[in-house]
């Protein structure tokens, strides 16, 4: 996280006129299930759960002060009433048609909806199918080289804008899971990056392109899926030099969220690991896409990183030296969006006697995805008014593979992420950091 420094309080631009949410994979589940959602709280048909900047409490001070405001109200955030939606896609179909095929909210509810959803299309994407092998784009951009996609891209960004009379927008990646891709020349600096997109180099991704478009229209970009995209040293190279703030990747919800809920705990009573065994079923489209192995690589590169972060084998190798992790994710369409989890975890404790843990977790992807969706718009637009730039690593509490700074290492324990965003929060409102330490009530001065 850069920034020339940090702001004052009173700095801190205001969250003035409406902020445009543009999304790359507009008509898909996460993305539509978060729109629908936000205009039915708006409506005051349901509420916002699962969404820390709208249901959370942040304490400030000392425990005795009894200041716990709600962070929407502690933290200048634009409110939902100023959102406008946007985006693209590689499917023509309006958000209330998307809605009914993702099949993930009730009927009743979408048909409520029908009025605003229908309003909102997507711009053609920009899509190539080498990187998404179970998908066939039907409605994408016709020019052919990237220098032309990027400008096109970013007509769309201007367009929007207009049209809608905005001041700001935020780009959060919502589209489809791209094949493997492992870091190449190309990615390593903003010059060779440039020269790439020049010769239409095939190692730039269709996302990267999005990402491009959006830092130099000095949109900030979050990235929702475990694609490189943004997380490459020339994309970073780029926000700093725009001074864009992005961060990402894969959004944490189902079962790794819950690995990274329960690791930490068995790490912090010392009991050992022997083996995790992770499997899914899950039947909506981003099941089809991740039934494909390249895409299932970018996504099992993500899944499986956490523990190793989190457990430190190298600090405790009588621990946690040799554990066996597996992931799997199983296409199995009769489940639709409500994901099936299973975990099989081989624990041992006290003189090496062995345990088991089990868990059944019958999830929803998007209904877990689309407030996580609402915090990263309304945080990274307010890290651009507040100044700061480059990967924004306080925001690691939402990602599977959060992005951090040369040189660290990423933080996975839930509870230290929480901590680490509280913080932030608390630093640039100009309030004290809480340390849990709590000596101070018992120690007189
Ligand atoms: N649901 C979750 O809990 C969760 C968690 C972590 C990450 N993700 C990731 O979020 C993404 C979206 O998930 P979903 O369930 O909504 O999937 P989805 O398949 O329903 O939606 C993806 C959408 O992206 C579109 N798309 C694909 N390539 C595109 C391109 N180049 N430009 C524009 N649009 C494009 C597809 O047509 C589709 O409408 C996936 O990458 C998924 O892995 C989801």
């Amino acid at each position: 996280m850069k920034a020339d420094e940090i702001r004052r309080k009173e700095d801190i631009l205001p969250p003035e006129g409406r902020l445009g949410v543009l999304i790359p994979g507009l008509a898909g589940a996460v993305s539509t299930t978060f729109i629908a959602g936000v205009e039915a709280v708006r409506r005051k048909m349901a509420l916002p759960i699962g969404s820390l900047t709208q249901m959370g409490t942040i304490r400030l001070g000392k425990r005795t002060e009894n200041r716990v405001p709600k962070i929407k109200e502690f933290v200048p955030l634009a409110n939902l009433e100023s959102l406008v939606f946007g985006g693209w896609d590689i499917f023509e179909d309006n958000l209330y048609d998307a809605c009914l095929k993702a099949k993930v909210l009730r009927k009743d509810l979408v048909e409520g909806l029908k009025d605003f959803l229908c309003e909102i299309k997507p711009y053609p994407g920009v899509f190539r199918q080498d990187f998404v092998h179970n998908l066939e784009g039907q409605y994408i951009k016709k020019e052919k080289d990237y220098l032309g996609l990027i400008e096109a891209l970013k007509a769309d960004i201007e367009d929007f804008k207009r049209r809608h009379n905005l001041n700001r927008c935020v780009m959060i990646w919502c589209g489809s899971t791209e094949a493997y891709l492992s870091l190449k020349d190309v990615h390593k600096s903003l010059d060779a990056f440039e020269e790439g997109l020049k010769k239409n180099d095939p190692a730039i991704a269709p996302s990267m392109l999005y990402a491009y478009a959006a830092i130099t229209s000095g949109v900030p970009f979050v990235n929702g899926a475990p694609n490189l995209t943004v997380d490459i040293p020339a994309l970073i190279e780029l926000a700093e030099k725009n001074k864009v703030p992005i961060a990402g990747k894969d959004f944490k919800t189902g079962q790794t969220l819950l690995k990274t809920i329960i690791a930490p705990g068995i790490k912090a009573r010392m009991l050992g690991l022997k083996g995790w065994f992770s499997t899914n079923i899950l039947g909506n489209r981003d099941g089809l896409v991740l039934d494909d192995a390249a895409s299932f690589k970018t996504k099992e590169i993500s899944k499986k990183s956490v523990l190793d972060y989190i457990l430190q084998p190298d600090v405790y190798p009588e621990l946690y030296k040799d554990v066996y992790h597996k992931v799997r994710i199983n296409y199995y369409p009769p489940r639709g969006d409500n994901k099936e989890a299973w975990d099989n975890i081989d624990i041992f404790g006290w003189l090496g006697y062995e345990m088991q843990i089990k868990i059944n977790f019958l999830c929803r992807d998007s209904i877990l995805a689309a407030p996580v969706v609402l915090d990263l718009a309304l945080f990274i637009d307010f890290a651009r008014r507040a100044g700061l730039y480059g990967i924004q690593e306080w925001l690691s509490f939402y990602f599977k593979s959060p992005m951090v700074g040369k040189e660290l290492y990423p933080e996975h324990d839930l509870f230290i992420q929480l901590m680490k965003l509280k913080n932030t929060l608390r630093v640039l409102m100009e309030e004290t950091e809480i340390t849990h330490t709590g000596l101070d009530y018992y120690i007189e001065e």
